[in-house]
């Protein structure tokens, strides 16, 4: 079969995040002790994949090839793609056509941080599925700024609404999409909104049409947090500082993730705790590596 890929979308402008975002992307802003993209992509690989499209803008992709490089330091493949202009999420599979060659992906918005017992889990399940999708619907206070589930009687769901001024539910699509193999053809068929997007709402829409949508809920137990404010930037990071502190345990770390599913060895974490012998992060993967 085969392998699903990975697709990270870290282009857009953060105009939310302006002046910082004038001179940096968003998506390698600090969220507290790592780039905030580490996050998306500890999910992908939660979820198993190692094959990785980043996508970002054309003046931005330097850094995230010095950030992150070609991926083998975590035993995965990057590909990066330059997205020319923000022209909506569903673009980001007509740029990744090639990448994907057929192949299922799961795509991760950049920006969107997750976390919550049992995510493994159901990052498995949306994986396991063979056709169509799967999109999770997380309960938030405010769903007009978001895409919006609409469910019917039977709690099946039979809308997405983008923005809606009158939201049928309080459950928003997060950015996690996991899609079979004919995303890059349906998002040829999306055409541009009113705002001058190719709307992922309208990609999802066609599966939905199709019943080939799954609308996963993801419970109160998990966090899906938003980054694209200054406030819910600084409250993402406090978040993650918290229950880090708390634990003793990372949360989002690609050299953590790479060594427990096998992908690199003992030897390999140890080279990477070197690299960050001056802080905690370091002394936590040293010790993760079996040495103190
Ligand atoms: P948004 O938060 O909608 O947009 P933005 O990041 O440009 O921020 P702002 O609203 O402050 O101007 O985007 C969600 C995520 O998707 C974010 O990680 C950026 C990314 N994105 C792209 O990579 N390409 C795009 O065409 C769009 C619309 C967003």
């Amino acid at each position: 079969m085969n392998a699903r890929k990975g697709i990270i979308l870290a282009g857009g402008s953060g105009t939310r995040l302006y002046p910082i975002t004038m001179g940096l992307s968003k998506q390698l802003l600090p969220i507290y002790d790592k780039p905030m993209i580490y996050y998306p992509l500890s999910v992908l690989m939660l979820a198993g994949i190692r094959e990785i499209a980043l996508i970002t803008t054309p003046q931005d992709q330097d850094q995230f090839r010095r950030l992150l490089g070609d991926g083998g330091q975590w035993g995965l493949s990057f590909t990066y793609i330059v997205q020319p202009e923000p022209e909506g999420l569903a673009q980001a599979y007509l740029l990744a056509r090639d990448f994907l060659d057929g192949a299922p992906s799961a795509m991760v918005l950049g920006d969107n941080i997750f976390f919550g017992h049992g995510l493994p889990e159901l990052l498995a399940a949306a994986e396991a599925q063979p056709e169509g999708g799967t999109v999770f619907g997380y309960r938030v206070a405010d769903p007009e700024r978001y895409g919006v589930v609409d469910f019917d009687a039977q709690g099946r769901a039979r809308a997405i609404i983008e923005k809606p001024v009158q939201p049928p539910s309080r459950y928003a699509v997060t950015g996690l999409y996991f899609l079979d193999g004919s995303a890059p053809e349906r998002a040829a068929r999306v055409e541009k909104s009113a705002r001058g997007e190719l709307e992922i709402t309208t990609l999802l829409e066609m599966y939905l049409a199709e019943g080939l949508l799954n609308v996963q809920q993801m419970g109160r137990g998990f966090a899906w947090l938003d980054t694209g404010t200054h406030a819910s930037l600084l409250d993402a990071g406090n978040f993650v500082r918290t229950l880090s502190e708390r634990q003793g345990q990372q949360i989002g770390s690609p050299d953590e993730i790479a060594f427990q599913q096998g992908w690199i060895s003992a030897e390999a974490l140890r080279a990477r705790a070197e690299t960050f012998r001056k802080n905690d992060y370091g002394a936590y993967l040293l010790q993760l590596s079996g040495l103190e």
